[in-house]
């Protein structure tokens, strides 16, 4: 890796650049793969990486900002039109493919012309990534975005170095086949113009070679599709984090006074969840979840509160800003249902969280309750359990996650039963401190034990071994 620059691609840069008002605020983004991208150890690598994602910005705002995110990268912001953008974004990735891929088909809002833009789209970046490209460069593309771009950059450049990651499940073809052939094998065929292709789990990469197998008929093993003259390295590569990062957090200034003024103002347990606003964290199931709870164990009325973070996102498709109204309208009414004079028991917070806010509402809570109906990953359960240094709390956990293969010591639920979640709430709340710890510790290890530097290290591997076996042996 030392003598290679490495070249990232993905929708999100980690910023955006919002004007209003004439006034002009850089903000982070939010997700599991601006949070992984970033962390990652660079410091193998002599040559400044170079990420390229799309602008939410003008070219001229671009000029006057790009000083303030001057950092370990150098960003290269691709400006597509407005039109094309939203057709691209909204339409064929967000309400096509991110619905599809996460078993919500009744979702799926399908187009022609978002699929075109979609096309134009990967053919724009393609674009930028040619013009960057040198010999030696590892080009590594993020997610559903860019399915199509691993073979626009093929065909310019056959010899080119190119791995994929796929940070959302990769769904059974049964989900896949409802989409127009046409569009399937587009979206397969520009995933094999890759040298690797990862996934979360075994269970995504198994769907990924069934669907090659039946709608391309290439024949592959349990490792490798072979396309042509070439052989695909397919491997499942589960994310994780900087566990240094969130372990140490615990006893930052900032976040031991942020865990104070909150166990000041909720003396009894305190439950918590943060998700970006999407249908697939589950929100509404985990509010009947806690109905259910507060229906099933009025012991605990008074002695318990429910901080619920939701974080802003794809506010301009419609079943995301109808899911933000419902959401509140459930707040409402079950706090209307159970409160008393002095005491209500969800905390609802539609907002971004500061680094020290949030590792405080991790380390300050009893139960963590992450309950996705479906997720590639999920690292906010990782984020908790590093963030115990004091190895206590306990993780409610969705089966539905990818992040259930690894995390077993949780309370594991499916999010769609509500007297199971309901159920294991009340064994979380009243779990004895050192179950509590022996779980945390083991699953401390094993998060410790593969954080996001080997995650990427053992990706850039793969790759350049990949890229090794094309050029010796090309398969005939
Ligand atoms: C998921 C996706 C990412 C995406 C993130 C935030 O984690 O896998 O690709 O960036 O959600 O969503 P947004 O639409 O705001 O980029």
């Amino acid at each position: 890796m030392k003598n290679n620059r490495l070249i990232i691609i993905s929708y999100r840069l980690p910023f955006s650049i919002q004007v209003q008002n004439k006034v002009t605020t850089v903000k982070p983004s939010s997700g599991g793969l601006v949070t992984a991208v970033k962390s990652l150890d660079l410091s193998a690598s002599s040559q400044k990486p170079v990420w390229i994602g799309c602008a939410d910005f003008t070219q001229r705002t671009w000029e006057k900002h790009r000083h303030e995110v001057n950092d370990d990268f150098e960003y290269v912001p691709v400006f597509l039109d407005k039109a094309t953008n939203k057709h691209f974004y909204n339409g064929f990735a967000n309400s096509v493919l991110w619905p599809l891929f996460h078993y919500f088909p009744s979702y799926v809002d399908y187009h022609d012309e978002d699929l075109a833009a979609y096309q134009t789209a990967n053919q724009q970046v393609c674009e930028k990534v040619m013009e960057l490209l040198q010999p030696n460069d590892l080009v590594w593309v993020h997610d559903y975005h860019f399915l199509a771009l691993p073979q626009l950059i093929r065909e310019q450049e056959p010899k080119a170095t190119i791995g994929f990651f796929l940070h959302i499940p990769f769904p059974s073809n049964e989900l896949l086949r409802l989409l127009p052939r046409r569009c399937r094998d587009y979206l397969l065929t520009g995933l094999l113009g890759a040298d690797l292709i990862g996934f979360h789990t075994n269970d995504y990469l198994i769907h990924f070679l069934k669907s090659v197998q039946l709608n391309l008929g290439l024949p592959h093993t349990l490792a490798k599709i072979f396309n042509q003259d070439r052989a695909v390295q397919c491997q499942a590569f589960p994310i994780g984090i900087n566990y240094g990062l969130y372990n140490d957090g615990y006893n930052q200034p900032e976040v031991i006074e942020e865990r104070r003024a909150l166990k000041e103002s909720y003396p009894g347990k305190i439950i918590f969840s943060v998700d970006r606003l999407d249908y697939t964290k589950g929100v509404m199931q985990r509010l009947d979840a806690l109905e259910a709870f507060l229906q099933a164990h009025p012991e605990w009325k008074g002695n318990l509160v429910f901080i619920l973070v939701v974080i802003p996102s794809r506010d301009e498709i419609q079943t995301y800003w109808e899911r933000k109204q419902m959401i509140e309208q459930a707040v409402g009414r079950i706090n209307g249902k159970f409160a008393t004079l002095t005491w209500v028991p969800i905390v609802y917070r539609y907002a971004s969280l500061s680094f020290p806010q949030l590792l405080a509402l991790y380390t300050a809570c009893d139960v963590a309750m992450i309950t996705p109906l479906r997720d590639g990953m999920n690292l906010v359960a990782k984020e908790f359990v590093a963030s115990r240094q004091d190895q206590q709390g306990v993780l409610l956990l969705s089966e539905l996650t990818g992040a259930a293969n690894e995390l077993g010591e949780a309370l594991l639920v499916n999010p769609l039963d509500e007297y199971e979640v309901a159920d294991q709430l009340n064994a979380g709340l009243t779990m004895a401190p050192e179950e509590q710890q022996r779980r945390i510790a083991i699953m401390q290890q094993r998060i410790a034990g593969y954080d996001v530097k080997q995650w990427a290290n053992e990706f850039f591997e793969s790759l350049l071994t990949a890229r090794r076996g094309q050029e010796k042996s090309p398969v005939r």
